[in-house]
């Protein structure tokens, strides 16, 4: 059974009040609170079990690089990938500016073009604008639909001869929008042409398997994944991995250096430049260890309620607009407030009751522009939120819609 009480008791940030009110935390899409478990590990390796990773014979060292590289194959089970197939990194932005540079960068042309969703998020958009600036690759669009949909087969019509890569999202952290592929990944597969998955926003909410999804590329990013900030990996298709030129240079991602030459170490390795997250890996690899103790089938059965009551909530407000309110959505929603009340102001009104929500473009300036508003307010949910807290949401909205008149 879930019980959100014991694991709100997890999480030591959530007994905090803010404003003199009870902290309700709804800015999960930016940034997930941390359970004691990955506090309690970090510390326990600044404190016991630190040292460098891959460089030394003694005994700290060996205890760190063997946790580390646990967490490579942690990863790769929650990714239902291979070891070899995971490179870490410091978050999913990084990711897809190593794929950017070391795989499509030496292989894309003038002229060449890369199919993108207006949903995605900017660290999957300036990327491939600096290929467009610098190499003149071509950047095409894919619209979404009123409700925040995209049609997959809407993708893959996008798709020409000279199309070499899909870089789409799996979930939007605007919307919540949920994106079908798996569909996406086998006709771009049976065209020849690679995908990029971002998968930030989907790999916390829902089980994500790579096999099942047939991606080339899939990013996740740690502090998201209720781990540290500075953690993550990339998911990259062994064959991909073998076209790729080195990203980074420094220590351990080569074998040999001489005055006039230079030779690589094998992949995943190859990408790991200096010394690395650490401690911020080990973190991640509890916090998997802690949303496979729950099951993540457990706690996208808990985001699916808290998201229906959330929609039916918000949706008794006629005067709130919710952007992208998809059937199959994740527990994620942009709101504006009908009349002038900018999002910013409503932002600053539920902080003062504790609520926590972010306000802006969120990264996803293309989408707003899509919607045709400047900036809207966002809540996203998390395995710890209540439907309680929901009802806080909504008796604040009021509060602020009263206030704005
Ligand atoms: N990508 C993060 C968000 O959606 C920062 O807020």
């Amino acid at each position: 059974m879930y019980d959100v009480a014991k694991i709100r008791a997890d999480f030591p940030i959530l007994n905090r009040h803010v404003n003199g009110r009870p902290l309700v935390y709804l800015d999960n899409g930016a940034s997930a609170q941390k359970p004691e478990a990955v506090i309690e590990a970090m510390n326990r390796v600044y404190r016991e079990e630190y040292a460098n990773v891959h460089r030394g014979l003694h005994t700290l060292s060996t205890l760190a690089t063997e946790a580390y590289e646990s967490v490579r194959a942690k990863l790769a089970r929650f990714l239902g990938a291979s070891e070899e197939e995971i490179v870490f990194t410091t978050g999913s932005t990084e990711g897809i500016n190593l794929v950017s540079y070391a795989w499509a960068a030496p292989r894309l042309q003038a002229g060449d073009e890369i199919v993108l969703s207006v949903l995605e998020h900017h660290a999957n958009i300036v990327p491939w604008h600096f290929l467009r600036e610098r190499q003149g690759v071509v950047l095409k669009w894919v619209e979404c639909d009123a409700n925040g949909d995209l049609d997959p087969q809407a993708v893959l019509a996008a798709i020409g001869p000279r199309t070499k890569l899909v870089a789409v999202t799996h979930m939007s952290n605007v919307t919540g929008t949920v994106v079908d592929v798996a569909t996406i990944c086998k006709g771009a597969r049976e065209k020849g042409v690679a995908v990029l998955v971002d998968g930030s926003q989907a790999a916390v909410h829902m089980p994500v398997n790579m096999a099942e999804i047939g991606a080339d590329f899939y990013a996740v990013t740690g502090h998201k994944l209720y781990g540290p900030s500075g953690s993550g990996a990339i998911f990259i298709r062994r064959e991909r991995m073998e076209q790729m030129r080195p990203f980074l240079g420094g220590g351990d991602m080569i074998r040999e250096v001489t005055r006039d030459a230079i030779t690589w170490n094998d992949p995943p390795m190859k990408f790991e430049a200096g010394t690395p997250g650490i401690v911020q890996q080990i973190g991640l690899g509890v916090a998997l260890d802690y949303l496979q103790s729950l099951g993540m089938e457990n706690v996208a059965a808990h985001e699916r309620s808290l998201r229906d009551y959330a929609r039916a909530r918000l949706g008794g407000l006629n005067w709130l607009n919710v952007q992208g309110n998809s059937a199959g959505k994740g527990a994620i929603f942009s709101f504006t407030m009908q009349g002038a009340a900018h999002a910013h102001d409503i932002s600053t009104i539920l902080d003062k009751r504790g609520i926590a929500v972010r306000a802006g473009t969120h990264c996803a300036m293309p989408l707003l522009q899509h919607f045709g508003v400047g900036a809207t307010c966002r809540a996203s949910f998390g395995l710890y939120n209540t439907k309680d807290e929901v009802d806080a949401l909504v008796s604040a909205l009021e509060f602020a819609r009263e206030l704005f008149g």
